[in-house]
């Protein structure tokens, strides 16, 4: 959760065709690389004043645009306007927003026509003014369109909960090494969208499953349209209530604890870049001073929760957290687990934590 950059991938109108009616499986290749949370400085952006006066859109319906209905016809003359009026918002600085323009199109069209009016998922109005708060406010192109591209999945997102991050990715395949991962039961603390929780449960045998828990009534609500978009209902079962609380009744149970939890430090927040700063949820960023408030709260939970055996893997903001975690654990708690290591991400940062229950 500490990279951003923020590179939402659409899919092309067949796709989205197929989605509707299966989840996809092809993994889709990463347009942009992600740059560090915290180094990320804001280049402001001073578009030309827009030749429309589209109102902010209270876009409330979290399903991605791409899984909407195409029930507006637009004439081809109105929509070569809109196109016209959003590249002039676009400033030379920023190329990457006429790559967004694009893909917004790609995911609004049901039907491309070079004479007949277009077949789109939204009306006009709502795409232009998507588009404006995009540019002009930086609100982070997945809220515009509703997903991002995660592992293999195409996973819906919007305002409220986390976009999740490519490095997160990485937590699955260390799932998947666990030995008789497939049939146990894990817990996935602070789900947000519930991507990690839904990718894991595709992979999980006749006997596993997932609790997927989290504070926010937001990322609870976007979490159950995932789980039941994958149809993976019968293997994740979501939970509303503050880290360990709502497990009351699996203590000594997990086979697995994952957990990405807000590891920003506070002091950091303000420095983050507006995409994030402005628009995704503190409760999703904020660690509290040096960022590791909910990170040691979970680390002295954890015992009760694991079987013996038991594995876990923390996300956190990088090197200096990830290994204060590591000796804290390892001598602390050393009666309790073992085999705690800081685990590298895609960038060579010790992004992860990972450990077993004695
Ligand atoms: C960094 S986000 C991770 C979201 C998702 N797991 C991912 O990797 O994309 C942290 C999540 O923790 C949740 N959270 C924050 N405080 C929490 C708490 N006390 N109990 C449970 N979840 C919490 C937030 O709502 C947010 O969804």
């Amino acid at each position: 959760m500490a990279m951003l950059a923020l590179s939402s991938r659409p899919l092309s109108s067949s796709s989205a065709a197929f989605l509707r009616s299966k989840p996809p499986t092809p993994h889709l290749h990463r347009l942009l690389l992600p740059k560090p949370l915290s180094s990320a400085s804001a280049s402001p952006l001073t578009p030309p004043t827009p030749l429309a006066d589209p109102t902010p859109a209270q876009d409330a319906d979290p399903t991605p645009l791409f899984l909407r209905p195409a029930s507006h016809r637009v004439p081809p003359a109105a929509l070569a306007a809109f196109r016209r009026r959003a590249s002039a918002l676009v400033p030379p600085s920023a190329p990457h927003l006429h790559r967004h323009l694009r893909w917004l199109f790609a995911d609004a069209s049901a039907a491309a026509s070079d004479d007949g009016p277009a077949l789109l998922r939204a009306p006009l109005e709502d795409l232009e003014a998507l588009w404006v708060r995009h540019v002009r406010e930086r609100t982070p192109f997945q809220y515009v369109v509703g997903n991002e591209h995660w592992r293999d999945l195409v996973v819906a997102v919007a305002e409220g909960v986390l976009i999740p991050r490519p490095e997160t990715e990485a937590v699955v395949d260390m799932v998947r090494a666990v030995e008789g991962f497939a049939d146990g039961w894990w817990a996935d603390l602070g789900t947000g969208s519930g991507a990690i929780a839904v990718a894991v449960a595709r992979e999980l045998g006749a006997g596993g499953k997932v609790f997927a828990t989290d504070v926010s009534e937001v990322a609870i609500g976007v979490a159950r349209l995932n789980v039941r978009r994958y149809g993976v209902q019968d293997k994740v079962e979501i939970r509303h209530g503050s880290w360990f609380e709502p497990l009351e009744d699996l203590k000594g149970k997990l086979m697995g604890v994952i957990s990405n939890p807000p590891y920003i430090p506070t002091d950091d927040l303000p420095g983050l870049q507006p995409e994030v700063g402005w628009h995704e949820p503190k409760l999703a960023l904020d660690g509290g001073k040096d960022g590791l408030e909910h990170l040691l709260h979970l680390c002295e939970g954890l015992s009760s929760v694991l079987k013996p055996g038991g594995f876990f893997v923390f996300e956190t903001n990088g090197d200096k957290q990830s290994e204060f975690l590591v000796d804290l654990i390892s001598t602390k708690w050393s009666s309790s687990f073992h085999n705690v290591k800081a685990v590298l991400d895609f960038a060579d940062i010790k992004r992860f934590v990972t450990g077993y229950r004695r």
